[in-house]
């Protein structure tokens, strides 16, 4: 019977890396079999032994991008570098392309927005206004850009069974709120969110160093703290005049059930608007209403209210009617 470790590690291959990253696929498909590394990983605190985060650090600290039996070489033999940054780090990636399924909702919003983004890592999902979209869909493609001029961004979203968006939101304010805020100025924080892209998906690395350079353009304001403690004195500094919206992406699996709860509670007590694009298992209520699955797509909702299942890159939003 293999061990909590082997067999998050053979899950992390077979459902998660499969089909997306080879490499990963191999590595931890090895690992699962590998009494000897499976043993460092079981050193590490429960939280810390995740697949991503060991791999993410490895690979910051040099590991060679080879096969399995070359990786672990390597491993075994710079484990006492490789430690420190995953007891240091946590997986925090953070991807501006959810702006393309955030804007369906946000373009409805008539006025100044005020946005907050629960569980912002670097913040870089707090410049819907600044990107470029292309939305594919049965009539052809529609595509938007900042004040009529393309970005240096470009987010490309396949949408069904809803409109295209018209607009891009006229956001006046925006801060946001996460317990380890990376800073866009810090190049260790930005090596670190490039290292957590994984290894084949150049296209994305590419895109991080873009949105990098549009964010420390106009750096966001984020405020270091728990997303229930720090919401109330975000959105009563938020300008008086703009709708204040609060939007949180792939942020409540990190959050224990009865904390989940308490968010939801607090958000719900302010008056404000609420996006939530999340998986199906994070808030019940949302999930309650669904009538099938999202098979492994999250759900966006605004306010309590399943609006769509989005692809976990924001590649794509399907409309729920
Ligand atoms: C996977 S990242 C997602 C970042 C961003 N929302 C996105 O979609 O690209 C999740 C972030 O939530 C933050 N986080 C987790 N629990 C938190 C809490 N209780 N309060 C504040 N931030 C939290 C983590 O530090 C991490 O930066």
């Amino acid at each position: 019977m293999p061990s909590q470790t082997a067999a998050g590690y053979e899950r992390f291959a077979a459902l998660e890396a499969n089909g997306v990253s080879p490499l990963y696929e191999e590595w931890a498909a090895s690992i699962a079999k590998d009494d000897a590394v499976l043993g460092l990983i079981d050193g590490l605190p429960r939280p810390k032994r995740q697949p991503n985060l060991v791999f993410a650090a490895a690979r910051l600290v040099g590991a060679p991008l080879g096969k399995y039996p070359q990786f672990r070489e390597w491993l075994l033999e710079h484990w006492p570098a490789v430690e420190p940054v995953i007891q240091a780090r946590m997986t925090q990636t953070n991807e501006a392309a959810r702006c393309a399924v955030l804007l369906p909702l946000l373009s409805r919003i008539e006025g100044p927005v005020a946005l907050i983004e629960a569980g912002a890592a670097a913040g870089f999902c707090l410049y819907p206004d600044r990107y470029s979209y292309r939305y594919q869909h049965d009539g052809g493609e529609t595509v938007l850009h900042p004040d009529s001029c393309p970005s240096p961004v470009q987010l490309t979203c396949a949408l069904t069974g809803a409109e295209p968006p018209k607009r891009l939101p006229d956001v006046v304010w925006r801060a946001g709120i996460d317990l380890n805020p990376l800073s866009v100025q810090d190049p260790q924080d930005m090596a670190w969110l490039q290292t957590l892209v994984w290894p084949e998906h150049r296209e994305r690395r590419n895109r991080l160093s873009a949105v990098a350079g549009i964010a420390a353009a106009d750096p966001p304001h984020l405020l270091q703290g728990d997303i229930v403690e720090e919401l109330p004195q975000l959105v009563a500094r938020a300008p008086k005049d703009a709708t204040v919206v609060v939007f949180h992406s792939a942020v409540l699996p990190y959050l224990e059930a009865e904390h989940r709860q308490r968010f939801v509670d607090r958000v719900q007590d302010l008056n404000v608007t609420w996006i939530s694009n999340e998986g199906e298992a994070a808030l019940p209520a949302v999930k309650n209403q669904l009538t099938r699955s999202a098979e492994g797509n999250l759900v966006l909702s605004l306010n309590g209210k399943p609006q769509a299942f989005t692809g976990p890159h924001g590649q794509s939003y399907e409309g729920l009617g």
